[in-house]
């Protein structure tokens, strides 16, 4: 088998499943951050009990942009590994929300699918798509095992319409070639049904470690809080473990006969209300609520329910209106494996978050530790354009507030600085001193994105580009402070800042 997008989350749970089936795998992976394909794969060894130094036996891994015509290898190249395989699995995909990187995810997850019938064409491998169960778009019908829709529906965000179109380009191009293929589509995958094991925290989990530092913070105080979140509370948001994805990946790969799209998702879902429900043993303290709009409006939201309704912006195509699948096809290929989509019940999400809470919310994960940050500009906006404003206002909304916090570039090994607001004024920034009450550690090209106001730093926290250390709760509420500022007082860039 050839598997694309290799050292990603369900890339290289499937890469460690097919081994363990015994399949020999050429994995897809492209270098990065000065770390070479294989190096990013063996990096992996521990999450999935891997022995020695080098790869496992049976693995073979290949550096490619699947971006680029024949994957970005030699033809002749490109053509001998399809002929070796008897099928190629593509997990390769940008997996983000946001309408800003459109042309990258209509690029990756559109366009890029043409780049595979070439090379499969006379290979006599069959192809399979991972592509996901929301490219039925928004609709409250129970969407079905059948290829995407003509015309499209309405999406929730780029994403998911940029998956819609990598589905029919490929069929388009795969079927004019007679290459057999097959679309798997998981809903949102979540840890191990066993052990609550990922290495992707974002989604569901960025929202769980707000309420785990919202729990943190009410333990601390003594008292609980009451935290209601505005959705459709009979809204279903489908959950799947990442072993069941992969397990029924293998299987169905493994019948060739077994063509046509597949829905990889939870036989019986949770409602949000549900949801709710399930979560709030392992948040004692933090008494949560899902309220539709109108309770929403009868009793405003205090502050702290604001905030984490404002956290949850890119998700809200998903709060107000999510469907259920159906996987009758699914089931019946399956006939005979034993393989079922586990529940989402307590226990399984009890196992997630003490993997996470254990795991640190995977904060050492996420980021990069490349070094090469731009350091010219980190100093030029930190020791000129902000120790510039010392003294000055810095929070109008907030004029009692006092707090200090750290940021670290982490691109630039070592680099950090310290900032004092005192009553809403900047007081001081300097590279070191006491405690802060909250870190950020972000790159600086989000440093950047977030300093010439082009980047919301909540939604940076949302999509993974920044990690919060300490307390969570008042670290959003002040990224929210330092929007307003960044609107008020932009920085003018690294041209103009002296
Ligand atoms: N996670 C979910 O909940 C979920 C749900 C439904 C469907 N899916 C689908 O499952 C697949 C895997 O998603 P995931 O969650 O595992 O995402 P992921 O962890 O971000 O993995 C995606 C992988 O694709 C690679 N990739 C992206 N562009 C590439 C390119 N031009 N050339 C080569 N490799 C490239 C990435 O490489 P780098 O590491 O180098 O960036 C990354 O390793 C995707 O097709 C996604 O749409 C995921």
């Amino acid at each position: 088998m050839l598997v694309t997008g290799a050292a990603g989350f369900l890339g290289s749970h499937l890469v460690a499943e097919l081994l363990a089936r015994g399949h020999g795998v050429i994995a897809v992976v492209r270098p990065r951050d000065g770390r070479s394909g294989l190096e990013r794969l063996t990096a992996l060894r521990d999450d999935f009990g891997w022995d020695g130094a080098g790869p496992p036996a049976g693995l073979e891994v290949v550096e490619g942009d699947v971006d680029q015509p024949w994957l970005g290898l030699e033809p002749t190249t490109a053509r001998r590994l399809a002929a070796s395989v008897t099928e190629i699995v593509h997990a390769a995909a940008l997996v983000e929300f946001s309408e800003r990187r459109r042309p990258e995810l209509e690029a990756t997850n559109g366009r890029a699918l043409e780049h595979f019938a070439p090379l499969l064409a006379d290979s006599g491998a069959g192809f399979t798509l991972v592509s996901t169960a929301y490219v039925a778009g928004v609709g409250s019908r129970t969407a079905i095992e059948k290829p995407a829709e003509e015309p499209p529906p309405p999406f929730r965000n780029a994403y998911e319409e940029s998956k819609h179109l990598g589905e029919r380009i490929a069929r388009r191009c795969l079927s004019a070639d007679g290459v057999p293929w097959r679309f798997l589509r998981p809903s949102i995958v979540l840890g191990a049904s066993g052990d609550g094991r990922t290495h992707r925290f974002d989604t569901i989990y960025r929202f769980l470690q707000l309420l785990d530092g919202l729990q943190g913070a009410a333990e601390e105080r003594g008292e609980s809080l009451r935290l209601r979140v505005r959705c459709q509370p009979e809204s279903v948001l489908d959950l799947v473990p990442v072993d069941y994805v992969t397990s029924a990946t293998a299987a169905l790969v493994e019948r060739p006969d077994a063509r046509g799209v597949f829905h990889l998702t939870s036989a019986d879902p949770l409602t949000l209300d549900e949801l709710a429900q399930r979560l709030a043993p392992l948040f004692p303290l933090v008494h949560l609520e899902a309220v539709d709009e109108a309770a929403w409006r009868r009793s405003p939201p205090d502050s702290r329910e604001r905030l984490v309704d404002r956290a949850l912006v890119s998700y809200r195509g998903y709060l107000d209106g999510g469907q259920g699948f159906d996987d009758r096809r699914t089931r019946s290929a399956l006939r005979g494996t034993g393989l079922t989509c586990p529940p989402v019940d307590s226990a399984w999400l009890t196992r997630l978050v003490d993997y996470a809470r254990a795991v640190d919310w995977g904060r050492s994960r996420t980021l990069p530790r490349s070094t090469t940050g731009d350091l010219g500009f980190a100093q030029t906006f930190f020791d000129r354009f902000l120790a510039g404003r010392a003294g000055s206002e810095l929070l109008a909304g907030a004029p009692r507030l006092t707090t200090r916090f750290e940021v670290r570039v982490v691109d630039l090994p070592g680099f950090r600085r310290v900032l004092d607001v005192e009553k809403g004024e900047l007081r001081a920034v300097g590279p070191g001193g006491p405690p802060a009450r909250f870190r950020y550690d972000l790159e600086s090209s989000v440093l950047r994105g977030v300093a010439t106001g082009q980047l919301d730093p909540r939604d940076a926290f949302f999509a993974r580009r920044a990690e919060i250390r300490g307390d969570v709760e008042e670290a959003l509420r002040f990224a929210a402070l330092m929007v307003d500022f960044f609107r008020r007082s932009p920085f003018p860039g690294a041209h103009g800042a002296s």
